[in-house]
């Protein structure tokens, strides 16, 4: 559906009027005037949310990252510290204050808050996996600890979080060793414990903290990157059977950790993430990042194959194209602002450049490519759909 750009000016302005329900968080407070030609800019006039992961160890500590952060994203996920060892590092005793500032951050430059994540197999504090694996915190106690843990920390955040990670990465990949009939990773320490019915259990009891946020079950390779789409038709079949049993689920986000050696098919994932919305999902890219193998000499990540400065941007190209195509793909996230502070060198040896920024925060080819797309989205591309913003 091509609309003449009047059209689209006017519902722009209808989408801004139309957006403010998470508390004070959708149009940018008065004051603070993100650069037009930013990405949040550029991705506004179609409703598109374009984010970041965010360090909070270097926001409101660098300047020019925290430059980036408020010109460029008009939605933040918390790379860390809404996770479970953040949150509650001892029994009972909660520490918001790191997630708090970002909520203010978000809230002073017009920024919709994604959560990340309360059910996940990893960065879950050894006072719990200590006393599961002793014996001193039973399956009965595992399930009430978790109960409380997701109902306090998002009741704690009511009403200031646009989206939920509420499940993370529970379906099995193909080198998982006992994955269950159904697709889910049956060695997942929340699935072996308390079994697969606690994923339901997790979007009911965050449901019941905040109904008005958006609840996403998020895994990596659910868009066709694992060359036989099983995780992706295993992900839809479990969603499909979720939502006929009224599970509230609202979408689906596919992480979209890319990597240029394996080669990428946007299409694939354009029609996987449709396929989702087809259910009346949302969709939404919440990590997406394009990592190749690099030299690094005092830091400067180089790439060691010439073709990977453009197969980088290319395939950050294809991922937002895809995201742009499926009207109800409502946010599209890059994982770490620059290739200094992403996770790919120290988890894959020898890899980096995964970002949009380098090391030393200027903008990389794959940045321009995303502004020239979304330049021709705004003339083009159907304005989003039950963002819910
Ligand atoms: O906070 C401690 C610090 O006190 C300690 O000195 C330091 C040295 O060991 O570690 C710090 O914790 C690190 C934490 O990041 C905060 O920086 C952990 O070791 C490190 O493992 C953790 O890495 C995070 C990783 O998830 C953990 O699995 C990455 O930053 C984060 O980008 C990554 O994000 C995940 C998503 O949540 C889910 N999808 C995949 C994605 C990449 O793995």
């Amino acid at each position: 559906m091509k609309l003449h750009r009047l059209a689209v000016v006017g519902l722009a302005s209808a989408a801004t009027l139309l957006v403010a329900t998470v508390a004070g968080a959708a149009a940018p407070p008065r004051g603070f005037h993100p650069p037009s030609d930013s990405l949040r800019g550029l991705a506004a006039p179609i409703g598109l949310r374009v984010g970041n992961a965010v360090n909070m160890d270097k926001l409101n500590v660098n300047a020019k990252y925290t430059g980036i952060v408020a010109d460029q994203f008009s939605t933040v996920t918390p790379e860390n510290v809404m996770k479970w060892d953040t949150i509650e590092p001892s029994q009972g005793s909660y520490n918001y204050a790191p997630a708090d500032q970002l909520i203010s951050f978000a809230q002073q430059h017009g920024q919709l808050v994604r959560g990340h994540t309360l059910l996940w197999h990893s960065q879950i504090p050894a006072w719990l996996t200590g006393g599961v694996n002793n014996g001193t915190i039973s399956n009965a106690q595992l399930r009430d600890i978790l109960k409380q843990h997701i109902i306090s920390e998002v009741g704690h955040f009511k009403g200031k979080i646009w989206q939920w990670d509420v499940a993370n990465e529970i379906f099995a990949n193909s080198w998982d060793s006992s994955p269950l009939p159904d697709g889910i990773n049956g060695g997942d320490f929340w699935i072996s414990h308390l079994g697969e019915g606690i994923v339901a259990d997790a979007f009911r009891w965050a449901h019941q903290a905040d109904p008005k946020a958006l609840l996403f079950y998020n895994d990596y390779n659910i868009a066709g990157q694992d060359g036989t789409n099983a995780k992706s038709d295993a992900v839809y079949a479990w969603v499909k059977q979720m939502l006929a049993q009224g599970v509230p689920i609202n979408g689906i986000g596919e992480q979209g950790h890319l990597d240029t050696q394996y080669g990428f098919d946007g299409t694939k994932m354009q029609a996987d993430l449709a396929r989702y919305t087809s259910l009346g999902l949302k969709v939404a890219i919440t990590e997406a990042d394009v990592r190749t193998f690099v030299e690094t000499t005092d830091g400067n990540q180089t790439p060691t194959d010439s073709l990977s400065q453009f197969a980088q941007p290319f395939e950050f190209d294809q991922m937002l194209k895809a995201c742009l195509a499926v009207s109800s793909c409502i946010s599209f996230t890059i994982w770490d602002v620059d290739d200094a502070d992403s996770w790919v060198p120290s988890t894959f040896a020898g890899e980096g450049y995964s970002t949009l920024y380098d090391v030393n925060l200027n903008p990389k080819a794959a940045y321009t490519t995303l502004k020239q797309d979304l330049t021709l989205a705004a003339h083009g591309a159907s304005h989003r759909i039950g963002t819910n913003s």
